[in-house]
């Protein structure tokens, strides 16, 4: 097993693969992510386990909602279900849930059980969960951008004070560390716009597999690989 040093403070994984999983079974496609939600729960489990400290999981991307209504529709009905579902394990694991991503398009109903969730977990202190929902990174750098110009405008922030501390401040993830490792199953080998500042210096790794296949043994496999790269941010 990885050592410490070398493990991952913060996994960021981009869940793909739901539909073909379907669609390999003959099923409709929202029950590929039905199965997608075991694979969540094995991962927050085998990432509690090992001592990685932040996993993000991109679970809505805010091109999703270009998806047909009747998908887009069983999301939605399937993160509130989750919330109801995994709550109390959640909280009984010490995991501690944060949403990341614009929450204004999402009904009543969904962002009252997306602050439930945020607000029943704020005591955990395992592992920070981190769920990108309706995230654009292109959407968060603009709105970042927007807030430092507004700041400038008013006359509280001189253009000379804008760093890239600052503009961390900005984004949705202020506060949490970036990415040292990204996985992104079912093969695509692209971000998608997923955490393209954050992810400036990470590590990548895409698995074949599909992800309602993703199994514990696949998380702790990604974190070995991770532990053979060599990091070197331009410095030889
Ligand atoms: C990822 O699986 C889940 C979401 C984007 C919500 P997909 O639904 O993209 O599955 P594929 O890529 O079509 O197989
Ligand atoms: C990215 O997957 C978004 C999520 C996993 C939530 P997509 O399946 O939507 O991305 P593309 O269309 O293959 O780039
Ligand atoms: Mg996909």
């Amino acid at each position: 097993m990885s050592t410490k040093k070398s493990l991952p403070k913060h996994v960021a994984i981009i869940m793909d693969g739901n539909g073909r999983w379907a669609k390999l079974r003959g099923k409709k496609r929202y029950e590929g992510h039905i199965q997608g939600v075991e694979s969540v729960r094995r991962v927050v489990r085998a990432a509690a386990d090992t001592g990685v400290e932040y996993l993000t999981l991109y679970a809505f991307s805010t091109e999703n909602w270009g998806r047909p209504a009747e998908e887009v529709e069983a999301l939605m009905t399937l993160f509130c279900s989750c919330v109801i579902n995994e709550t109390p394990e959640l909280i009984e694991q010490g995991v501690k849930v944060t949403i990341i991503g614009r929450r204004s398009r999402f009904s009543q109903e969904v962002n009252e059980r997306l602050d439930e969730i945020e607000r029943r977990t704020a005591e955990g202190k395992v592992l920070n969960l981190i769920l990108a929902l309706d995230y654009s990174s292109r959407t968060e750098i603009t709105e970042a951008v927007r807030g430092i110009a507004v700041k400038v405008a008013e006359g509280s922030l001189l253009p000379e004070q804008i760093s890239e501390q600052l503009i961390d401040q900005h984004l949705y993830t202020a506060g949490i560390p970036d990415p040292d490792l990204v996985i992104r199953t079912s093969g695509e080998c692209r971000l998608s716009n997923f955490l393209l500042w954050q992810a400036s210096y990470a590590e990548f790794y895409f698995p074949q597999t599909l992800w309602p296949d993703f199994t514990e043994q696949d998380f702790r496999d990604a974190l070995e690989v991770y532990a053979s790269r060599d990091r070197r941010y331009g410095i030889v």
